[in-house]
């Protein structure tokens, strides 16, 4: 059943297939969690600079107050730390919905949207390549849940559908194959253990982690304990892996100008502590990841945009 705030970009006269997966009533989600499909393939497409892609989005910091937290300040020194990167637009959903699709796909709020399965994301890419891929999100109850989650003992927000770049487009949706692919951390910590993660993944953490309903200070303080050990753990951090932790906006009083750093071992040791003052975009996620695989644009936006390396 589709919330009544439902807001559909389609075409006009294009119908949606019906969604399952939104209820967010607790009966329905332990039934859903019992029976859902997931799914974690793996591959080993080699690129030319990378052969592991991992997207790590933070909430609402401008650059000048996340380079300033002691923890990400930090994780800026391990990296190279992109210091003229910036978002696309205000507020969170569209720019979620831009690093993976190229476009905004004229989303300018953070409802309850639907892009019409013809819309076109990096999937459409990677899959064609054979480059498998995968979404963890904190807290998402099962894989391929569709609408949003609150802690079951607080009642806070917890897993946000805004925040989850690709369950907002049907072409994965509507396609129980893909849809099982959008997991939680959960299963990041299987599919870590079981050697099972795919080459490109995008990470969102709960609204608490993320610094969304807390801090930069909280965010900061997560993303180091959390990717400390990882960064240290042969199987996340394989041979020619590139982590990009960002956030997804800045303020929107600021230019949108916002903290990256790019970590892992695809980063050479001679470039760990460097800056980078070439100018970035969400879009520049797409276009590194197209440069490394040889695979094309998407759209105009991820075509004209400088990749990392
Ligand atoms: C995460 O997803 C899996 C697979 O759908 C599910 O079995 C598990 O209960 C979920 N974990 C949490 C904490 O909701
Ligand atoms: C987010 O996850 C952390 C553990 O990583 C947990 O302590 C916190 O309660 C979660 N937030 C919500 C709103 O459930
Ligand atoms: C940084 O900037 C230069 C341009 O000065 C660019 O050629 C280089 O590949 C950039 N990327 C990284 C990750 O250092």
């Amino acid at each position: 059943m589709l919330p009544t705030t439902s807001f559909l970009v389609a075409a006009a006269g294009v119908a949606f297939a019906q969604l399952q997966y939104t209820s967010t009533a607790t009966s329905a989600v332990a039934a859903a969690r019992a029976t859902a499909l997931t799914l974690s393939p793996t591959s080993n497409v080699v690129g030319a600079t990378f052969d592991r892609f991992v997207q790590i989005f933070l909430e609402n910091t401008d650059y000048s107050k996340a380079i300033a937290n002691t923890n990400l300040a930090y994780l800026a020194s391990q990296g190279i730390s992109l210091t003229n990167y910036y978002a696309i637009t205000h507020p969170s959903q569209p720019n979620y919905v831009a690093a993976v699709g190229a476009s905004t796909n004229s989303i300018t709020g953070d409802g309850f949207v639907r892009i019409a399965s013809s819309v076109k994301t990096i999937v459409d890419k990677l899959e064609p390549a054979g480059i498998s891929w995968g979404i963890y999100q904190e807290d998402m109850p099962y894989s391929g849940f569709q609408g949003n989650w609150k802690n079951q003992v607080s009642g806070a927000d917890d897993y946000v559908r805004k925040h989850n770049p690709l369950v907002v487009y049907d072409s994965i949706t509507v396609d129980a194959n893909r849809a099982a692919k959008c997991k939680n951390f959960t299963m990041f910590t299987k599919d870590l253990n079981t050697n099972k993660l795919p080459q490109w993944m995008f990470i969102t953490p709960n609204m608490t982690n993320d610094g969304h309903d807390t801090s930069v200070t909280t965010a900061g303080s997560w993303a180091r304990n959390w990717l400390t050990p990882l960064l240290a753990n042969p199987s996340f951090n394989i041979a020619r892996t590139l982590i990009i932790l960002t956030f997804d906006e800045g303020t929107t009083t600021g230019t949108n100008q916002i903290y990256a750093v790019l970590l892992g071992s695809a980063v050479p040791t001679s470039l760990r502590g460097t800056t980078n003052s070439t100018r970035y975009t969400h879009y520049s996620l797409l276009k590194t990841v197209e440069r490394n695989w040889g695979l094309t644009a998407i759209g105009t936006n991820d075509a004209a945009a400088n990749a990392f390396f």
